[in-house]
Order: C-alpha cells, then sequence, then structure tokens
C-alpha cells in the first residue's frame, strides 16, 4: 500500500503540524524557500515516489501567494513521482468569486479550480465551501467538509433556551438552519446589501429576535462588515444587548478586529483554518480542524466513506 504523506504549505503550518500528530506521522521535509527576486524554490527533500500524498494548505492572505505556492508543490510532487496528490484546503479563497456581477470580469473561482486539477490534484477537500456551486467547478473527488458540528458543540453548553441563530444575509441562510437543527434553536435572517468590498448595509431582519441571545453564524469573516451590520440590525430590533458569532474562516482583515472591538461580543467562536491574525481583544475561542482534516484524511487513504464528516445534517 502506499505510504501516507503530509506536505505543509506555507498558510497554516500549526494545523499542518496538529494533523500529522492526530495521524501519527511527521510532515514531509519540504523545503518551501525564495530566490533573491521573490521566485519560490520548492524542494521535496525526501522520496515520494507511488505515495498518497496531501497537501495541506489554505489560500488565505496573501491569498495569491498561498494560491502559487499550491500550485508549485503540485507539481513538484507530480515530477517527484507521488501516486496520488490530494490538495487539503481549510480555506479556499477566491471561491465568493463565482460569477460574474457586473460584466467583464473573471469568474476567478473557476480559474482558481482549473488551475489547481491542471496542476495535478486528483482529489480536493475543504471545508466549509463559501457557495455550493464552486464544487462544480471540480471535476475531480471534491470533499466539501463541514465545521459546523465542532463550532456548534463548542457553542451549545454557552446557550440560553432563548437564543436565536441570526443568519447575516440570505446566503448564510442555510447555514444557519445546519446551526439551527443541531442546537434546536428558530432562526432569523437579516437582509443584507454589499456596497463595496468592505461595506454593506442591513435594514431589516425576519424572525422573532425580541429579548433573545442573537447567536451571528456565517462561513467566514473577512472585513467583519457582515457580522457589524448584523449585530447592529438585531439589537436595534430588541435582541439581548449581547451576542455569540460562530464562523469558520477568521480572515479579519483590515478593519475587522476594531469593528467586532465596538459590538458587545460575549464569545467569538472560530476555527483554525487561517491563522488569527494579531491584535484581536475579542474573547475569542479557537476550535481545531485537526481531529475533522485528520479523520478525512485517513478516511481517503484508506478510500473509505467521508459521508458522515460533511456535516449537512
Ligand atoms: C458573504 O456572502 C460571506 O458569507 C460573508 O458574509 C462575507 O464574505 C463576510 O465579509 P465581510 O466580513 O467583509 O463583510
Amino acid at each position: 500500500m502506499a505510504r501516507l504523506i503530509l506536505i505543509a504549505g506555507s498558510a497554516n503550518p500549526r494545523l499542518a503540524e496538529a494533523v500529522a500528530r492526530y495521524l501519527g506521522i511527521q510532515l514531509a521535509a519540504v523545503d518551501i524557500g525564495r530566490f533573491p527576486d521573490g521566485e519560490f524554490h520548492i524542494t521535496i527533500q525526501q522520496s515520494i515516489r507511488g505515495d498518497d500524498v496531501f497537501v495541506l494548505q489554505s489560500v488565505s492572505p496573501p491569498v495569491d501567494l498561498h494560491l502559487i505556492e499550491l500550485l508549485f508543490v503540485a507539481d513538484a510532487c507530480r515530477r517527484a513521482g507521488a501516486g496520488r496528490i490530494t490538495a487539503v484546503l481549510p480555506y479556499l479563497g477566491y471561491a465568493r468569486q463565482d460569477r460574474r456581477v457586473s460584466g467583464r470580469e473573471p469568474i476567478s473561482a473557476r480559474l482558481v479550480a482549473d488551475a489547481i486539477q491542471l496542476v495535478g490534484y486528483q482529489q480536493i477537500v475543504t471545508v466549509d465551501l463559501h457557495a455550493p456551486a464552486v464544487e462544480g467547478f471540480f471535476t475531480v473527488a471534491t470533499e466539501i467538509l463541514s465545521a459546523v458540528p465542532l463550532l456548534a458543540g463548542a457553542i451549545q453548553p454557552l446557550l440560553p433556551p432563548d437564543a436565536v441563530i441570526i443568519a447575516p444575509d440570505l446566503g448564510a441562510a442555510k447555514l444557519a438552519d445546519r446551526y439551527a437543527r443541531r442546537l434546536g434553536l428558530p432562526v432569523a435572517i437579516v437582509h443584507k446589501e454589499r456596497l463595496s468590498g468592505e461595506m454593506v448595509t442591513a435594514s431589516r431582519v425576519t424572525g422573532d429576535v425580541r429579548g433573545r441571545l442573537p447567536v451571528i453564524v456565517d462561513d467566514m469573516i473577512t472585513t467583519g462588515a457582515t457580522i457589524e451590520a448584523a449585530a447592529r440590525t438585531v439589537l436595534a430590533a430588541g435582541a439581548h444587548p449581547a451576542i455569540i458569532i460562530a464562523v469558520t474562516h477568521p480572515l479579519l482583515v483590515g478593519s475587522a478586529a476594531a469593528r467586532l472591538d465596538g459590538l458587545p461580543v460575549r464569545h467569538l467562536f472560530v476555527t483554525d483554518s487561517v491563522p488569527l491574525p494579531p491584535g484581536l481583544h475579542s474573547p475569542v475561542e479557537v476550535v481545531s480542524l485537526a481531529p475533522l482534516l485528520a479523520a478525512a484524511i485517513k478516511r481517503l487513504h484508506g478510500q473509505r466513506s467521508l459521508a458522515d464528516l460533511r456535516g449537512y445534517r
């Protein structure tokens, strides 16, 4: 049987180390360096001929560098005779660009999917993919795992009976429903409109939030604009003046930390799909994806089903 090999990209080495520990293996010896002009130079320092290679890399900021690195590592693996190469992408950047909004734009998510497959990745594993449509951009076996069971399990002991799950926009309604079913809570939906990459506006909320503790859930926080608008909308509608936030991917760029600091955040639950940036004062609790990713890798290596890891229920 081919050996299981785990290669860490530079986006999230701590998560890769934790996954390796769960798998009871060492990370493969790989040197990801740079030439003086900034070009990547990647060397795999051990034989991987015929092996079952998993490359763990979040396509997180700086997104383009991490993407290029992901592509180059695959090429190195292919040329080194790897038996099978799987991309394990705890966070897949560009997934939000899954359609043209104003014309004369690329469908970047499609391009990224094409590139990932073109370089030789034969399987994809990712977590809470932003839009289900993106799965269709891949033609190889694609496993979409979910952090919802892990995050919901972490929130559950802290919830009063009168909590309400808040979808901060219509796109998050299905995700909110998955939390709500697990936690036995109702859902309310905020109606959001995006004005720019950093600005959104929210005008109203559908559902009963008065006197209830709001639990705002989303796939990611980028600038924090969406969470801030949702929080302010439900607080203005009479929700209990403390909020719990649960998001899978805490990108937290730009003014996100300051935005969160201005809200009555009781708990912020995130995963380690991307490393947390410094300067965050909110009471943050990180739920690791390591056991989930390790379980997925183990099963794929053993050609076993991942059905119960997908968290659709
Ligand atoms: C949008 O549809 C996503 O699910 C998130 O709500 C959004 O990308 C978060 O971005 P930001 O924090 O910048 O509002």
